[in-house]
This record gives C-alpha cells, sequence and structure tokens, in this order.
C-alpha cells in the first residue's frame, strides 16, 4: 500500500512534470510566434527609419542649394565626432595607421595629372589589341525635351574617351537610338525594366560584360560629364599594386554639381575643368552617381534595383562593404560633373515610384543601414601625392560599421 502510495507519488510527479513541459512549451510557442510578428514589426519600423535619416539628409540637402555652406559646417562637425571602427580586416587594420580622413574642403579640386606616358602606353596597346580597352561606359535615358542640351552633352563628352572608353546607351527608343548614332556612340536594347520602365542596374551590367571585353564596367547616370581625369583614374589603378583587380572592385565618388552647363562649356573638358573649379559644388556624401566595377563582380547576386529612384547608390556601396569587396572612394583623382538644370539635384525624390528600391530592398533584407552606404564610409581612395598616385587607406566613423 505504502509502496503503491509512493508509486502513484511518483506517477503523479512525472504527471505534474509532463504536463508543466507541455504547458511551457505550448506558451513557449504561442509567445515565439508573437514575438517574432513583434519583431519583424520592430525591424520594419527599424527599415523606415534608417531611411529617415536618409530623408532628412535630403531635407537638409534642399537647404545645401540654397545656401552651401550648411554642408561644410555639418561636414566639419561630422569629422569631429568621428570615433574608430574597431579592425576587422586588412583593409580597415591598414586604416587605423593611416592618417586621418582627408575629404577635399573644396571640390573643383581634383588634382590633374599632366603625366601621359600611362596612357600613351594603354592607347597604343589598346589600338594594337594588346590590351582590353579600359572601360565600357553605359548609361541610359528616355527621350525628354527638357533633357535635349543635357543628354546631348553627355554624347559629346563621352565619345572622345575612345579607344580607352566604349561608351554604350541602353535604349529601346528611336530617337535616342537615333542621336547615339549621330554623337558615334553605340545604343544596346534595354533587356530588363521594373516599375513602369525603369531600367534593371544589373542587367545592364550584365548586357554590357556580354558585348564587350574591358578591364572595368560602369553605369553613370545620364547627365555625368567626365574628363580624362576618369581614364587616368583607371589606368593608375589597373597599375597600382594596391588592388588586386581580380576580385570584386567597386569605385564610387563624390560629383560636383555645375548649374546651366552652357553648349561650349560641356563640348570641351578644359571648359568643365574650368567651370568645376569657378562654380562647382562638391554634392553630398550619400549620393553616388557612377559605379565601376571589375568583371568578376557578383551583379547577378545583387536585388534588381532601379536606376534613377531613391536608396539604390547607398545600398549598392553599404552591400559591397557588407560583403567585403574592395570599394575605393575617386572623388580625389576623378571629376565627374552633375549638369544641375532647373529641375536641381534632386529629382530623382519626385519621381513616380520613388521609393520602389527602398520597398525591395525593405522586402529583402527588413533593415538597411544606408547610412553605411555613404562615400565617408570607404576605406580606401585615390589620391595624388606629389604627382604620384596613390591607393590609400582611411579610418572611417564609427556608424560606417557593418
Ligand atoms: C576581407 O577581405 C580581406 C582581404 O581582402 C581579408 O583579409 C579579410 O579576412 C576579409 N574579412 C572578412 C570578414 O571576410
Ligand atoms: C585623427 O583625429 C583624431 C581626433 O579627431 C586625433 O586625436 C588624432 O590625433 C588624429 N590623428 C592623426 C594622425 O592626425
Ligand atoms: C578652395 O578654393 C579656393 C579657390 O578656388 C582656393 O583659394 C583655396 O585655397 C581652396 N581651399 C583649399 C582648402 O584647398
Ligand atoms: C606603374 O607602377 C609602377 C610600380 O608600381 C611605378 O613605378 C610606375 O611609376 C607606374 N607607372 C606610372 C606611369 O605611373
Ligand atoms: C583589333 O581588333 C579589332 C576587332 O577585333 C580589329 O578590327 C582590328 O583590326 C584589330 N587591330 C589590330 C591592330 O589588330
Ligand atoms: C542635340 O543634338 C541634336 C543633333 O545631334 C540636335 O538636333 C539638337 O538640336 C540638339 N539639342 C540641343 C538642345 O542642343
Ligand atoms: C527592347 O527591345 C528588345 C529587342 O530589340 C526587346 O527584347 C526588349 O524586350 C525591349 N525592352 C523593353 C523594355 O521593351
Ligand atoms: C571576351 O573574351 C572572351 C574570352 O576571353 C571571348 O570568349 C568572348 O567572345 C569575348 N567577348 C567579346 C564580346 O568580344
Ligand atoms: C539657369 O539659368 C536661367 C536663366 O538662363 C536661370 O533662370 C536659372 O535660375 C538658372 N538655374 C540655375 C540652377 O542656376
Ligand atoms: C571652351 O574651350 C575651347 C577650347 O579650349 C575654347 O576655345 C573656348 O573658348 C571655351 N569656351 C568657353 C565658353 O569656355
Ligand atoms: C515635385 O512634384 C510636385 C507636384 O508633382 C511639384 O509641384 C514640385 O515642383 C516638384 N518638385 C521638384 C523638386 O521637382
Amino acid at each position: 500500500m505504502l509502496k503503491c502510495n509512493k508509486e502513484c507519488f511518483v506517477w503523479r510527479m512525472l504527471h505534474l512534470l509532463l504536463v508543466c513541459i507541455s504547458i511551457y512549451l505550448c506558451l513557449y510557442f504561442y509567445a515565439s510566434g508573437h514575438l517574432g510578428a513583434i519583431r519583424g514589426n520592430a525591424v520594419y519600423k527599424e527599415a523606415v527609419q534608417d531611411f529617415q535619416v536618409v530623408e532628412s539628409k535630403f531635407v537638409r540637402q534642399d537647404q545645401f542649394v540654397s545656401a552651401s555652406h550648411s554642408l561644410k559646417q555639418d561636414r566639419s562637425q561630422k569629422k569631429d565626432s568621428v570615433t574608430e571602427v574597431p579592425a576587422t580586416n586588412k583593409i580597415i587594420a591598414a586604416a587605423s595607421r593611416a592618417p586621418n580622413s582627408t575629404q577635399p574642403k573644396n571640390h573643383s579640386l581634383v588634382i590633374e595629372n599632366d603625366d601621359n606616358t600611362l596612357l600613351g602606353t594603354f592607347k597604343s596597346r589598346i589600338l594594337s589589341n594588346l590590351t582590353l580597352p579600359l572601360l565600357t561606359l553605359f548609361t541610359s535615358w528616355n527621350e525628354n525635351p527638357e533633357k535635349h542640351l543635357v543628354h546631348n552633352l553627355t554624347l559629346i563628352n563621352w565619345r572622345p574617351l575612345h579607344p580607352y572608353v566604349i561608351p554604350v546607351v541602353f535604349t529601346n527608343e528611336s530617337s535616342v537610338i537615333n542621336e547615339c548614332s549621330k554623337a558615334g556612340v553605340t545604343a544596346l536594347p534595354l533587356s530588363t525594366v521594373a516599375a513602369d520602365g525603369i531600367p534593371v542596374l544589373k542587367y545592364m551590367f550584365r548586357d554590357a560584360m556580354d558585348h564587350f571585353n574591358t578591364s572595368f564596367y560602369a553605369f553613370s547616370n545620364g547627365d555625368i560629364l567626365f574628363t580624362d581625369t576618369l581614364i587616368h583614374t583607371l589606368a593608375q589603378i589597373i597599375n597600382s599594386t594596391a588592388v588586386y583587380l581580380s576580385k570584386p572592385v567597386l569605385i564610387v565618388g563624390h560629383r560636383t554639381n555645375v548649374n546651366n552647363v552652357t553648349f561650349e562649356e560641356g563640348s570641351y573638358w578644359e571648359n568643365i575643368t574650368r567651370i568645376s573649379r569657378s562654380r562647382g559644388e562638391l554634392f553630398g556624401d550619400w549620393a553616388e552617381d557612377y559605379f565601376i566595377t571589375t568583371p568578376s563582380y557578383p551583379w547577378n547576386k545583387v536585388a534588381e534595383v532601379v536606376i534613377g529612384r531613391r536608396a539604390y547608390d547607398n545600398w549598392l556601396v553599404y552591400n559591397a562593404r557588407k560583403m567585403n569587396y574592395t570599394v575605393i572612394d575617386a572623388t580625389n583623382t576623378l571629376l565627374a560633373v552633375h549638369q544641375t538644370t532647373n529641375a536641381g539635384n534632386f529629382e530623382g525624390l519626385n519621381h513616380s515610384n520613388s521609393y520602389y528600391n527602398h520597398d525591395l530592398l525593405v522586402k529583402m533584407y527588413n533593415s538597411i543601414p544606408y547610412e553605411a552606404g555613404d562615400l565617408g564610409c570607404i576605406e580606401m581612395f585615390t589620391q595624388y601625392d606629389l604627382k604620384q598616385f596613390q591607393v590609400k587607406a582611411r579610418k572611417v566613423p564609427a556608424y560606417c560599421s557593418v
């Protein structure tokens, strides 16, 4: 009897334990289900907040248009509050030994290289098919009478980069194809579009690589004018031992805004350099208008972001940094002039589908720390030191951490 009682007691305890475990498990799954939902929600909010940070920058930027001084103040404040990121890889480790970030105060100040020996060597080797051209440079635009001058100047500007550069415009519009053929620029069909006909960036890279073999491939917005600083920079990077070009490399940089570029000004590299010095304004840290990559850059793994709509530029730089690709800020050696028209510097913000990229990225990744895609977060940068081209490392602020 006593024995039975003892056994019963043990059985009861076991039952109790089982019931407890079941209740615990029930509660656990119920709660975690809810937690998941809440967390999802929080993540979404975080992403939206991230984006609002970017948005608030744009608001600040609007003020910059009328009062450029505020941005410079803002920049120097940002620099003062810089804290260092822990060294997590070779580049950052090198950066921690490197001098502090040397952002140009005054842009227009791309130091030009007057030594053409390297380019001369490239030119003769390219023309005799011993070396690949440096770059396939492509863009895309829609026929727009208000942009005729801008687009004409872009075609006029890109064409003389031959034989170093193969300029390409992706378009299916006969009027644009016509303009390209008059200017001697290749037009290729636009294979993949999204959001009511906007080109998806990665497929332009794929198609450019299918059509041309070059050392680099670049998308640039259709209103950006370059000078020979573009080809000098790329030739020097190829000659540099500091960059492994067989690996994925992404090169970006600040643009310089110049208002009302006239036909005469935009038609010659010397004049472009001159107007960038006399009335150019270095645009913000968060705007990237061109993306130069090596052939091994894994564009197939990149999200299907479209051009000309907010968020894709910072995300691309953030993503490249997160993936530990080599990312280089070429601002100091590469002049990229933005032809600012009456539409202003924030056209992409006002278009239909303005949130297309952000919505797509939130669905894929929940949270996007856009600020880590700022130009100021890029550890490597180009520079001429006593006329010697250098690829250097610098410290970046803590908010850049990925
Ligand atoms: C990043 O790449 C560098 C070399 O390019 C390598 O030394 C480092 O281990 C990589 N870091 C990570 C986190 O993969
Ligand atoms: C870099 O900046 C920090 C603080 O802004 C300063 O303490 C440090 O001395 C600077 N280092 C160099 C090498 O200029
Ligand atoms: C900025 O540009 C002005 C004139 O363009 C020049 O006088 C000045 O030295 C430059 N400042 C710096 C820091 O390079
Ligand atoms: C190419 O690189 C080598 C070694 O890195 C350097 O000595 C040479 O000056 C560079 N050529 C040019 C034209 O800059
Ligand atoms: C180089 O290749 C192109 C096209 O493949 C060809 O048209 C051209 O004649 C070649 N040039 C030389 C010098 O072999
Ligand atoms: C652009 O170029 C085309 C011809 O190439 C010309 O017909 C047109 O007038 C030009 N537009 C402007 C605004 O320069
Ligand atoms: C552009 O034209 C090509 C054929 O030339 C076609 O395959 C492609 O689907 C067209 N693209 C768009 C966006 O209509
Ligand atoms: C590019 O080079 C590869 C081999 O190196 C060749 O198979 C391919 O046909 C070339 N593509 C073009 C467009 O010339
Ligand atoms: C461009 O020039 C026009 C007059 O020619 C002027 O009204 C406009 O304000 C200028 N735009 C900018 C952005 O300077
Ligand atoms: C543009 O450059 C050309 C050639 O260097 C020069 O003749 C012309 O005067 C310049 N025009 C302007 C408006 O700067
Ligand atoms: C944005 O669009 C609105 C209405 O569509 C227009 O009133 C406004 O001027 C536009 N702003 C810019 C910067 O284009």
